[in-house]
């Protein structure tokens, strides 16, 4: 066992954590297992539900003891009298597609960076520690697509041999180029980390950033544009047509079950004094990665159905075939690694899925 591991949480640093977008499949999680691990903290909530089924888990959160607060990260007076030792920044509009089309992109650009650069007021203010999730898709979309790989008949396979910096067969590290278009969702949310870091820098904040590639579990309330897994199993389960968009089925991602990623967290919540305004990737690598076509057997094993599944020739701008997330620097550091499997996801979703099938079939389909 990674020695790291030893240092104990019986002592918290701190006693009072804002989570924003704390309603949403990330905010929600960290909320519930912050308060179960200490219920004497104080875990506040704040989320506008723009999110379709955010709304279900207010009623969650209340009833593990953590307060929700409807508020929009937008407006800076939803932070006013903010008297937190962590925030644990978690809102977004997290689509890769979000503003594509020029409609609605005001939204993504306030609230993703607009929204992060207000927490970061507030804790300058505070002087809170702040943790921000960041996504994989900082990472330029021309280089992530220039990346060699390999075809094989369900997959897209990394080769030994790669030309770019920060990948390897392990998949993508941090020091991957991030100069590039990278969609609005990416580029706002890599505006973010830098002022993440900016703040940290100026006025001594503990900051730290995690890159997250696909996260995945029960509560994730997919949709067509996010939240892959979620939906790919709800469709199984409800009987629902589904396509895949470019590469014939065989794009792969990293995947990391939710549990996964909160492990980590409470590892990391333990080394806050090493808040130094460091980024790392977080996410799971090939061992833990499934691509379209393998999810589909993984759905029809575990949901017990088949469906009908389309094939559309278009590539969309952002779609890249892999992306797999390399987290030697992490796992160096906190003896982290990704412990669920592929298939416990799955499980886990159509568990949660079949447990509450009439109550999600409006959020899910
Ligand atoms: N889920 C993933 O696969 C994934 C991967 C990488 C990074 N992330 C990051 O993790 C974070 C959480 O993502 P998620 O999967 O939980 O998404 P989510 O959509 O489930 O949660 C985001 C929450 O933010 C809320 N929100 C949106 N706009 C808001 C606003 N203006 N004011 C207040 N609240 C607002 C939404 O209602 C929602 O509840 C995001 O920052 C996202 O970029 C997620």
């Amino acid at each position: 066992m990674n020695l790291r591991h030893c240092k104990t949480m019986s002592q918290e640093p701190f006693k009072r954590v804002l989570i924003t977008g704390g309603a949403g499949f990330v905010g929600s999680s960290i909320a519930l297992r912050l308060k179960h691990d200490f219920p004497d903290c104080e875990v506040v909530c704040v989320d506008n539900l723009h999110r379709k089924g955010s709304e279900l888990n207010v009623p969650r959160l209340s009833a593990a003891g953590v307060s929700f607060v409807r508020a929009d990260v937008r407006n800076r007076e939803a932070f006013d009298g903010a008297r937190y030792e962590l925030i644990i920044d978690a809102a977004a509009e997290p689509s890769v597609m979000a503003g594509v089309d020029g409609i609605r992109v005001d939204y993504v650009v306030d609230t993703n960076l607009g929204g992060t650069l207000n927490v970061l007021e507030a804790a300058r203010r505070c002087s809170a520690a702040v943790m921000f999730l960041s996504t994989s898709r900082v990472y330029a979309v021309n280089a992530l697509r220039a990346m060699r790989m390999r075809e094989t008949d369900r997959r897209f396979e990394l080769s030994d041999i790669q030309e770019q910096a920060g990948v390897t067969v392990l998949g993508v590290d941090e020091s991957f180029d991030v100069d590039g278009a990278k969609t609005l969702y990416g580029a706002t949310k890599y505006a973010s980390e830098v002022m993440v870091r900016e703040y940290g820098a100026q006025f001594g904040l503990r900051v730290a950033v995690n890159r997250c590639g696909v996260i995945a579990g029960p509560w994730q309330m997919g949709r067509v544009d996010q939240g892959i897994i979620g939906l790919w199993v709800a469709a199984h389960i409800y009987g629902k047509r589904l396509k895949y968009i470019g590469y014939n089925g065989k794009q792969v991602r990293g995947i990391l079950h939710i549990d996964d990623l909160c492990d980590l967290l409470l590892l990391q919540l333990a080394h806050m004094d090493e808040w130094d305004g460091r980024v790392r990737n977080v996410g799971g690598g090939r061992e833990v990665s499934v691509s379209l076509l393998e999810l589909t057997e993984l759905c029809r094993t575990v949901a017990g159905r088949t469906i009908e599944i389309g094939y559309d020739d278009a590539v969309r701008p952002g779609d890249v075939p892999l992306y797999l997330s390399d987290t030697r620097k992490i796992r160096g550091e906190l003896g982290w690694l990704p412990t669920r499997p592929a298939e416990t996801i799955v499980e886990d979703v159509v568990k949660w899925i079949m447990d509450n099938k009439e109550k999600f079939r409006g959020v899910l389909t």
